[in-house]
């Protein structure tokens, strides 16, 4: 018992000496179990994977990737500081087999917003979100909380998956859902 809390407490204390840049967003509205928020057009370095489930070999085959563009595999062999979120876009059975699409991205940090090197693995790619209106899950059911709210205008067929914490992290998992808005832009 004593050695679990004290591990707990190590987590929190690493935690907040990495504490890594994250990418910005306005709060645009605030319900209960929810909350509506807008992502400025910023750029994000992604790539994709088909899978039949979201099992964590999928995670972790993006995951790399990404991780390897951030530690220099770049034009520039540049190192790039590691941010937050991790987001994963979900498009359920639209592969040609029906497997799902799952596309895992990495914030570009903003002192590289403007000019990020580009990847040098063909799987991975810059990519220029626009601006996201979203909301965040506090409990399981988001999907339920936002039709009894009567938010109008949700895309529920594709969702982002959220994490904020580093695979390494396993006390205190930070992760969100996001749904967004289809007549946003
Ligand atoms: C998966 O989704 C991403 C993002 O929408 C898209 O760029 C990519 O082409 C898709 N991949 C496949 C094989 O459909």
């Amino acid at each position: 018992m004593r050695t679990f809390a004290a591990l707990a407490l190590l987590a929190q204390v690493c935690q907040l000496a990495l504490a890594i840049e994250s990418a910005p967003y306005d709060l645009v509205n605030s319900a209960e179990t929810y909350e509506e928020r807008v992502y400025p057009a910023q750029k994000w370095v992604t790539t994709s994977h088909l899978s039949i489930s979201h099992h964590e070999a999928t995670n972790d085959v993006m995951f790399r990737k990404l991780f390897n563009y951030i530690d220099g595999q770049n034009d520039a062999a540049m190192k790039i500081d590691m941010t937050a979120p991790v987001t994963t876009l979900v498009i359920p059975g639209e592969g040609p087999n029906c497997e799902n699409n799952f596309t895992m991205s990495f914030y570009v940090p903003a002192a590289h917003q403007d000019n990020p090197p580009t990847p040098t693995n063909p799987d991975v790619y810059i990519e220029e979100r626009p601006e996201l209106h979203d909301w965040i899950v506090n409990a399981a059911q988001l999907h339920d909380d936002l039709v009894a709210a009567g938010e109008e205008g949700v895309d529920f067929q594709t969702y982002y998956t959220v994490g904020y914490d580093s695979p390494f992290v396993i006390i205190g998992r930070n992760n969100e859902v996001w749904f967004m808005k289809n007549d946003m832009n």
